[in-house]
């Protein structure tokens, strides 16, 4: 989810390259490589660690190369380290590849490739490219390049440079993105355009399925079937701090809108094409041992936490298993009762944070089998655990977290459907019922993040407000968690999160004339007694924001406002359910002026006690 650069022209690359992704340094990133080609060889550079690294590598040396591409990872595959850096190559050395994105069917394409002879040096999904470019090459590097990105399933922008055609650039975009520049007698490639501003402003955007070959004097944009496109040239208006953003004004901004492409990352190759199944290959608990369970902690902290209360309330739906969900600060030092047949989940998304860091050390050292989740490859939480499933959701850079929670939120669905059908506590129709909705999210996410205009007026009416309640009930209240805390770290209004039936056991008394109460009523279930509450608050004159499933239009009735989720699986609401929330923090923070990616007292990985 990184960034990829290229260069064709009269200039010497490599600091061209360098420099290029020194603009994408935003996107953070565990390694960092360039390939060269000139007088008949490739020449590959590349280092773990930060950028510095990489420039500490090149240091002082000159290359008269004019044609490069260049790569900073956001590991998905692979733990960080020289040899998974990109570029790849293939066995010949005379293709190299650079790759942002997920190749799903990587394993099969390994196999095969082995046993064609390929001898491979990393643990990327990556390298499988350029040894499939080498089995497909028969002296046309396009050619090869097409043939072998119709055997790939998942996510990928590639950049190809081949010492056989030393003078070309091939681009492939299909989900990941990439940009062209479009100089004087030069070209330019990059993930993003803060990469291309100091050379051009002139660009093609490619789209999905779309080819780009990049030579000294032309570039040439063509599908699949090498039909010419006769792209348009966008001109960008944007300044380079704001094309970091990708035009939106904030990072925070920008990631609730990834998160219809995070969700389908973090799915993408877990899900079986019949939804007959999850597919965890990457967890090593054995279905004896998962057979054996007979309790799950999640402990975690912050939004992480509130994504594992989301996970008990599914995990116990599902599974049928106690599940005691618990802030890691306070887990670490209770002396939690860990007998055998536990199964201890954490959650980071930095895969750093001291408190859980701990706590995932606690539950080993009481013998239990703890999986991971996170969203960094090669973190101490994924290197110190039993199992690990990654979220796929890229760089979060805002300190308020929205695309990390959605993804762990996915990943919960994940596993609990995987414990759940290996110890036969569901049904082979509701197993399929409930993924083939989960393929669904993406675009329903979509629907919730283009349309906000009646988030944004509700912002207006609160952003003067001095305190919010978020109420619900069942998962309702857990999402109703993540929603007042992003309120609070972003916008500094207090607000709390509250069970709905506990309102009247004492809180009720804080309500008065026009405290704002945001009311989560997506579990129909729940819904007659959640109304009770809502109405226990309208009673006292709350001004009262419902939000509910597509269609369930009782909640009017007891609502100043209302903002409607799309239909799904009453199990899944909380993916959706949070967006709107999301965006209400967001809208309601900028409506105050605040520094919304960078609030105050606080830090994105809170690796200190
Ligand atoms: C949430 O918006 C905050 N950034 C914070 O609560 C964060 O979730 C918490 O510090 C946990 O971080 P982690 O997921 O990296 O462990
Ligand atoms: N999946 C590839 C890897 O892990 C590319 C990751 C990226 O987009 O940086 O190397």
């Amino acid at each position: 989810m990184c960034g990829i650069v290229g260069y064709i022209g009269p200039k010497e690359a490599v600091s061209i390259l360098v420099e290029g992704l020194e603009k994408l340094e935003y996107r953070g990133y565990d390694s960092a490589g360039v390939a060269i080609t000139g007088n008949g060889s490739i020449e590959i550079l590349k280092k773990e660690g930060k950028l510095r690294a990489l420039k500490d590598e090149l240091n002082g040396q000159t290359y008269s190369a004019n044609v490069g591409i260049g790569h900073t990872r956001w590991a998905t595959h692979g733990r960080p380290s020289d040899e998974n850096a990109h570029p790849h190559t293939d066995c010949t050395g005379k293709i190299a590849v650079v790759h942002n994105g997920i190749i799903e069917n990587y394993l099969s394409l390994r196999e095969w490739l082995q046993s064609q002879g390929h001898v491979f040096n990393s643990q990327t999904d990556t390298e499988v490219l350029p040894h499939l470019i080498e089995e497909f090459y028969e002296g046309d590097l396009l050619e090869a390049v097409l043939k072998a990105s119709s055997k790939l399933e998942g996510s990928f922008a590639l950049a190809v440079v081949s010492s056989h055609e030393p003078n070309k650039l091939v681009a492939v975009r299909q989900d990941s993105p990439l940009v062209v520049g479009l100089g004087e007698g030069e070209y330019f490639l990059a993930s993003d355009i803060p990469a291309l501003l100091r050379h051009t402003r002139f660009t093609y955007i490619l789209n999905d399925g779309e080819i780009a070959v990049l030579e000294p004097d032309r570039v040439r944009v063509m599908d699949r079937q090498r039909n010419k496109i006769n792209k348009k040239v966008l001109e960008v208006k944007w300044e380079a701090e704001q094309a970091e953003k990708g035009g939106y004004d904030h990072f925070m901004l920008k990631e609730i809108h990834e998160q219809p492409k995070a969700l389908r990352d973090t799915f993408s190759g877990r899900i079986a094409a019949d939804n007959s199944r999850v597919i965890l290959d990457e967890v090593k608990i054995t279905p004896e041992q998962i057979r054996g369970l007979k309790k799950v902690f999640i402990t975690a902290c912050g939004t992480a936490y509130h994504a594992g209360f989301v996970g008990k309330y599914v995990i116990e739906r599902l599974v049928r298993l106690p599940v005691e969900v618990d802030i890691a600060s306070e887990f670490r030092y209770r002396q939690p009762i860990i007998e055998p047949g536990t199964l201890v989940i954490i959650i980071s998304q930095s895969g750093e944070t001291a408190d859980t860091l701990a706590a995932l050390r606690e539950a080993k050292r009481q013998g239990a089998h703890v999986i991971a989740v996170t969203n960094v490859v090669g973190s101490s939480v994924s290197r110190e655990a039993d199992d690990v499933i990654y979220t796929w959701a890229g760089p979060e850079i805002a300190v308020a977290s929205t695309k990390a929670y959605t993804t762990q939120l996915a990943s919960m669905y994940l596993i609990a459907l995987h414990l759940a059908t290996v110890r036969g506590t569901i049904a082979p129709g509701e197993l399929g019922g409930i993924l083939s909705e989960m393929k669904q999210l993406d675009a329903k996410a979509q629907l919730l993040v283009d349309n906000s205009v009646e988030i944004r007026d509700f912002a207006e009416e609160i952003c003067s407000s001095r305190s919010l309640f978020y109420i619900g009930r069942g998962l309702d209240y857990a999402v109703a968690m993540e929603g007042s805390l992003k309120l609070k770290e972003i916008s500094y209004i207090h607000a709390e999160a509250y069970a709905a039936g506990e309102l009247k056991h004492g809180t009720l008394a804080l309500i008065e004339d026009a405290v704002p109460v945001v009311a989560l009523c997506t579990q129909k279930d729940l819904y007659d007694k959640t109304a009770s509450n809502i109405q226990e608050v309208n009673a006292r004159g709350a001004s009262v924001l419902a939000l509910a499933m597509e269609g369930f239009k009782e909640v009017e009735k007891v609502s100043d406002k209302t903002i409607y989720i799309p239909e799904t699986h009453p199990l899944l609401a909380p993916i959706l359910t949070v967006i709107p929330l999301q965006l209400l923090a967001y809208h309601t923070a900028v409506a105050r002026g605040c520094d919304v990616d960078k609030p105050r007292n606080l830090a994105k990985s809170v690796t200190v006690e």
